[in-house]
């Protein structure tokens, strides 16, 4: 459970305070509307991954997802989440300089109400998380397997494998930690190594596909609801909701045929003058955006 009081969104602090303090961190994507609001109270993180170009757009990576396509995404979920501390992916060629990253990261928290951006990469990356922390971004990292650079389908390789590995990991954690990240997700990471970053670090390592001993999990959504084809081997699925949907769908289409829908309920009869409205469930509370510039 989160340590905020009820009706209050998690903090960046209360999230860094974590890494001393049980429970582990429970982070999920979200990339619409409905999904966040289902999500919100149960977890600590909604993260608008990147992943979304290849759940909803199927995409084959992540490397053709836009700016103006995590703004939109990001907004409906910051708008519709009231408890979650939210943070957007900066997708790929947004971060490449320090001037540009900060630009773009301004923009991803201004149009969206976000509480942070998320971005891939260590050591190499570490004087633009400076740029950005030194100017009010939250940022969160990303190291191990780096989606945004890996070129072929095959290129998802677990990390730690190989010598030199560890070492630059550990690198690679304690420079974004120096330049100010408040968390770090630690992607397809071998246990022992990852159980190394996690000890090591000052602030919440967040793992996927790394260790039970990071300080937090996450997972794609849509990976635990079996709604993607071939996730990866880390995903449990915690529902078959394909299985669902084709179970709906296909009673839809039966009734559809035989006539038996709609039924009396389902239309409207010639003495209702108007369309009664839609019902509307209670919306979270808007975020302010977090202005910066
Ligand atoms: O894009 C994404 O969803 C992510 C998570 C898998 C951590 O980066």
């Amino acid at each position: 459970m989160s340590a905020e009081p009820a009706g209050a969104r998690v903090t960046i602090e209360s999230i860094k305070k974590r890494k001393a303090a049980e429970p582990p961190l429970v982070c999920l994507t979200a990339y619409s509307a409905y999904i966040a609001r289902l999500l919100d109270k149960h977890v600590d993180v909604l993260l608008v991954g990147d992943s979304l170009g290849m759940v909803l757009y199927g995409m084959e990576n992540t490397h053709d997802v836009t700016l103006e396509m995590m703004i939109a995404h990001a907004r409906a979920v910051a708008q519709n989440s009231a408890h979650a501390l939210t943070v957007v992916d900066m997708p790929r060629g947004t971060y490449d300089t320090s001037g540009g990253a900060l630009a773009n990261a301004k923009r991803l928290i201004r149009e969206t109400g976000c509480d942070g951006v998320k971005l891939e990469g260590g050591a190499a990356h570490a004087d633009t998380v400076r740029h950005l922390v030194d100017n009010g971004i939250n940022v969160m990292g990303h190291i191990g397997i780096l989606p945004q650079s890996v070129q072929a389908p095959g290129g998802y390789k677990v990390v730690g494998k190989h010598p030199g590995e560890r070492s630059a990991l550990l690198e690679d954690a304690a420079a974004l930690e120096d330049a100010g990240v408040f968390s770090i997700v630690l992607e397809g990471v071998i246990e022992p190594l990852a159980q190394d970053v996690s000890r090591a670090s000052s602030v919440p390592v967040i793992g996927i596909g790394a260790s039970s001993h990071c300080h937090g999990q996450i997972l794609v959504t849509e990976d635990m609801l079996a709604l993607t084809q071939n996730p990866p081997r880390f995903a449990k699925q915690y529902a078959r909701v394909d299985s669902i949907i084709q179970q709906a769908v296909i009673g839809f289409a039966e009734d559809v045929r035989a006539r038996r829908f709609p039924s009396a309920e389902h239309v409207y009869h010639a003495n209702i003058e108007q369309f009664p409205p839609r019902k509307q469930t209670a919306k979270p509370q808007q975020k302010k955006s977090a202005a910066n510039g």
